[in-house]
């Protein structure tokens, strides 16, 4: 091929794939590799189901196209990626049978979608997010101050009381008033900026996997299923640390009663990922997975509003602190979940904005 199409091929956004009559690969650009997870060279010569699988009509479509020598175009489609980590993806797709060259074959070019409807998702939950935390603010604000006048009174009034009974009944306005505080505190989240420093993500994640094994004694399993060659972040590893710590103490709650209760902690790093507006070279994935009941569906949306619980002594405020400090450090956290299975995915830049792209 020549060298410059070769080149325009390898950088577009379009993922193309070339079949022979068979429906076997000939070739794979670089954006179908990274769409199928597969690579143009060991997938030479593989059948296309081996990679990828539509409805019942998907292939038979394929296979009418190139009889006829007709193309066609699908919008919306929901195919198997089957060695993708997302496993489904959800493409506009193009077939175009190629009788006037001389290797004949297919000609299917595929436009990821799944990342568009992603991006637009993900925008609209950082604006909401951004929406409550400013009327969070607000409200914390309101309740603090007379709050801090009620205490110092009620202080004054003990100490006229002295030795009286009646200091019982201070006593109750100061402690309550302070239960009132830390949880308005607790609800502002992480009152410092990140101290950032370079940080190893396996050590934070050991980290919490020791505490939580600490509270959870012999009930629950922890397994690690690290990528070792993930560079140092730069990060404030104290923070990240209550971050994953809240998610995975939410899981080992939800594990209390499940057998063979099971978290696994997974890192990955990802190319060419945008988070809210930015597109980044390189991400961090942290998936923290339970096989626990799962979170309802009506509950999902509003996961990481504050204040939203589904346990009667939860306050329902460590999600949105977890997502206050990913936020922070320009990141990004998603949950997927179904009864049996429930998947937490923290992403974090690795490096700079790719500001080329
Ligand atoms: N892995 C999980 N499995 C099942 N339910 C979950 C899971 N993670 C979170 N939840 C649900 O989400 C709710 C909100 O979690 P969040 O950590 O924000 O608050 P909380 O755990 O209720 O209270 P807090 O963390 O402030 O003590 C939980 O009450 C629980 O119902
Ligand atoms: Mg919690």
């Amino acid at each position: 091929m020549n060298s410059l199409y070769r080149h325009i091929l390898e950088h577009q956004s379009t993922a193309v794939v070339l079949l022979d009559g068979e429906l076997r690969v000939t070739y794979l650009n670089q954006s179908a590799e990274f769409l199928l997870a597969a690579s143009n060279e060991r997938s030479h010569g593989d059948h296309l189901r081996m990679l990828l699988r539509g409805d019942e009509d998907f292939e038979a479509e394929l296979e009418a196209a190139l009889s006829k020598e007709q193309s066609f175009t699908r919008r919306i489609t929901h195919l198997k990626a089957l060695q993708a980590r997302s496993g489904e993806i959800t493409v506009d797709y193009t077939v175009t049978p190629m009788t006037d060259c001389e290797q004949g074959g297919l000609l299917l070019e595929l436009q990821p979608l799944d990342r568009l409807l992603r991006i637009n998702r993900d925008a609209a939950q950082l604006t909401l997010q951004r929406t409550t935390r400013h009327l969070v603010r607000g409200l914390a604000h309101e309740i603090k101050n007379p709050l801090g006048g009620i205490r110092g009174a009620a202080q004054l009034l003990a100490r006229e009381f002295d030795s009286s009974p009646l200091t019982e009944y201070t006593d109750i306005i100061i402690e309550e008033a302070d239960r009132l505080r830390n949880l308005v505190d607790r609800m502002l989240g992480p009152n410092q900026l990140p101290q950032y420093r370079r940080s190893n993500i396996h050590r934070i994640l050991e980290r919490v996997r020791q505490l939580i094994t600490v509270e959870h004694p012999g009930r629950l399993h922890i397994e690690r299923d690290y990528d070792p060659s993930i560079p140092e972040l730069n990060c404030d590893p104290d923070q990240l640390l209550q971050a994953f710590l809240n998610v995975t103490r939410n899981a080992a709650q939800a594990l209390e009663d499940t057998e063979d209760a099971v978290i696994t902690f997974r890192s990955r790093t990802m190319r060419q990922f945008t988070i809210g507006d930015e597109r980044h070279r390189h991400v961090v994935c942290v998936d923290i997975l339970d096989n626990g009941p799962g979170i309802a569906p009506d509950m999902i949306e509003r996961l990481f509003y504050p204040m939203i619980s589904g346990r009667a002594d939860g306050t329902g405020l460590g999600l949105s602190i977890t997502q206050s400090i990913i936020a922070q450090h320009g990141g990004l956290i998603e949950c997927e979940s179904e009864p049996g299975s429930t998947r937490f995915t923290i992403l974090l830049p690795l490096e700079s904005t790719d500001e080329g792209a």
